[in-house]
């Protein structure tokens, strides 16, 4: 059960309020950088990269769109389940946009090849990837991560728009899961 005060559940911090931060400010600054010139798209994967596409995109000097994408995962479990589909589309048409799919973490890899395949035959100008965090252990489909916050190991996290069970997202910070609130424990 989820305690009353959040901060209790987690068992270490793994990434600070103050590192997320700044590692997003150098992630903006390098992307503005290299689409100097250009206009970019950027689709967030739902729920999960709100945060980091929110600060993301006010730390981008170049001028910038949002679309958001909604793929089922895990469901209520913290292990991947493999079975990947479409709960939100796109509102708007990437072709000939430059676009950056921006999602919270790339463990197995299946929710990320997933949504590149949709978005390449759809016929952008460009198409990269930009990861908050990559537990890289866990890959079962090896994707390309052109813009990444963090390498972490294979722990279930929580916070900064990532959840258990729906909670915990609003903790400003990454931090690992007390294994007893899943059962893992
Ligand atoms: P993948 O398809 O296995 O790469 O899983 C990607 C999605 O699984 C992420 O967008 C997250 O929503 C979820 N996920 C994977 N690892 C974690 C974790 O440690 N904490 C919370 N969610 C996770």
């Amino acid at each position: 059960m989820v305690s009353t005060d959040l901060h209790r559940d987690i068992e270490a911090v793994l990434l600070t309020e103050e590192q997320i931060q700044r590692r997003v400010a150098e992630l903006g600054a390098q992307i503005s950088k290299d689409y100097e010139g250009k206009e970019l798209h950027l689709i967030g994967v739902l729920r999960g990269a709100v945060m980091f596409l929110a600060d993301l995109m006010r730390s981008l000097t170049i001028p910038c769109s949002c679309d958001f994408i909604a793929i089922s995962s895990y469901g209520m479990d913290t292990k991947s389940t493999g079975v990947v589909r479409i709960l939100k589309d796109l509102d708007d048409s990437v072709q000939g946009r430059h676009v950056l799919i921006v999602e919270d973490i790339v463990d197995t890899g299946l929710t990320l090849n997933y949504i590149l395949n949709l978005i390449r035959v759809r016929n952008p100008a460009s198409v990269r990837v930009c990861a908050l965090l990559d537990k890289p252990e866990r890959r079962i489909v090896p994707v390309t991560i052109h813009y990444l916050g963090f390498t972490i190991p294979n722990q279930f996290v929580v916070g900064y728009g990532l959840d258990y069970r729906q909670q915990y997202r609003n903790l400003p910070y990454i931090g690992v899961l007390r294994p007893e609130i899943y059962g893992g424990g």
